[in-house]
């Protein structure tokens, strides 16, 4: 979590909404900077966007010191700042999101918590594949490949892309990118 650079955080957004067909409802994981959630918010076919944050501390800090990168992000209407771990709150299974994006450790491979692990495995890759509406569109940001997480979300989703993005000064960063299941049933529980 820096504020000196954006670019790969805000790709990890634009990658899934350039995809997305209909891009209305995004969830983010983890807000840090809320650079990714500034992106969100430059589309205006978004009408919400709920943020999945588990230190309170950063909530706080977007509200005053972070709030200028995230151009006061949080003040936007469409926004919902949701304080609690991602583990536990994709399991409820709440809402339906096209866009679903997620950075809330350096990589698949690299967790900040032993506990965030569980995120790149299958049972939490169905949970998040259940919270994907028809032609929703998911991405992960790494800082390094994950060739064994990429063989991991090609049985739970349809497409799987890696996007190496080029950073000034040290390797790439990466975003993954998959869309929907191949045979997904969907209700849509707007
Ligand atoms: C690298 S930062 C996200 C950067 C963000 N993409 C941006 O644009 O600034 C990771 C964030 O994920 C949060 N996080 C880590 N583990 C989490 C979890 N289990 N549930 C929810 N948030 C988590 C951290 O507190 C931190 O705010």
């Amino acid at each position: 979590m820096a504020t000196y650079n954006d670019v790969s955080e805000r790709l990890l957004v634009k990658a899934a909404l350039d995809v997305a067909l209909t891009p209305e409802r995004v969830l983010i994981g983890g807000l840090g900077v809320g650079f990714s959630l500034a992106e969100a918010l430059n589309d205006r076919r978004v009408s919400q966007v709920k943020v999945i944050e588990i230190v309170d501390k950063v909530i706080e800090w977007n509200q005053s010191y972070l709030a200028p990168f995230s151009n006061n992000s949080l003040e936007d209407y469409r926004t919902e700042v949701v304080h609690a771990d991602l583990l536990e709150w994709i399991h409820r299974r709440e809402g339906q999101f096209e866009v679903i994006c997620l950075d809330i450790d350096n990589g698949p491979d690299w967790t900040v918590t032993e506990a965030n692990a569980r995120l790149y495995q299958k049972d939490s890759l169905v949970a998040l594949s259940d919270l994907l509406a028809s032609n929703g569109v998911i991405t992960f940001w790494s800082a390094s490949p994950s060739p064994e997480f990429v063989e991991r979300l090609r049985h739970t989703f349809h497409k799987v892309i890696e996007l190496a993005v080029p950073q000034e000064g040290h390797d790439a960063d990466y975003v993954y990118i998959a869309s929907l299941p191949i045979n997904p049933v969907k209700v849509d529980q707007r």
